[in-house]
């Protein structure tokens, strides 16, 4: 967690950083994500396996939650990245749980030339699902 102005570059940085820690036995795809909270706070996120297939959980849902279990509930971006450095879309799942607690947040990766992108996450996830 650190309380800075940190631009999208460094921020992959971060995400990248944290893909070390990845845990990804069977699809050996390294996932890493940050997100920065309206305030500037970051928090980081990997991917976590299971041999039991379905219980494995994407890098973006484990930095929400890591922010939200300390007390945060409103971001303005996520950076997404694997370990060898390539940009990664966050998967539906990703976006209704992102969704939840930012509609409008910024969602940032690298395209294939290896150029930063960023979206809007309404424009990811269009109408969500909300009660
Ligand atoms: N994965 C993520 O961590 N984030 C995404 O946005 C898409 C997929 C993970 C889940 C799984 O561990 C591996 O990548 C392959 O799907």
């Amino acid at each position: 967690m650190q309380e800075t102005d940190l631009s999208d570059e460094k921020l992959l940085e971060i995400a990248k950083n944290a893909a070390r820690n990845s845990y990804a036995p069977y699809s050996n795809i390294h996932v890493g994500a940050v997100i920065v909270t309206d305030d500037g706070k970051t928090f980081t996120g990997t991917n976590i396996e299971n041999s039991s297939y379905g219980l494995s959980i994407c890098a973006e849902r484990v930095a929400i939650f890591n922010a939200v279990s300390n007390g945060y509930r409103k971001f303005k971006k996520i950076a997404v990245i694997t370990s060898d450095g390539k940009g990664i879309m966050p998967c539906g799942a990703c976006r209704q749980v992102l969704a939840e607690f930012s509609e409008n947040m910024e969602v940032i990766t690298l395209d294939k030339d290896g150029n930063v992108i960023r979206f809007k996450l309404n424009d990811l996830l269009p109408h969500a699902f909300r009660l």
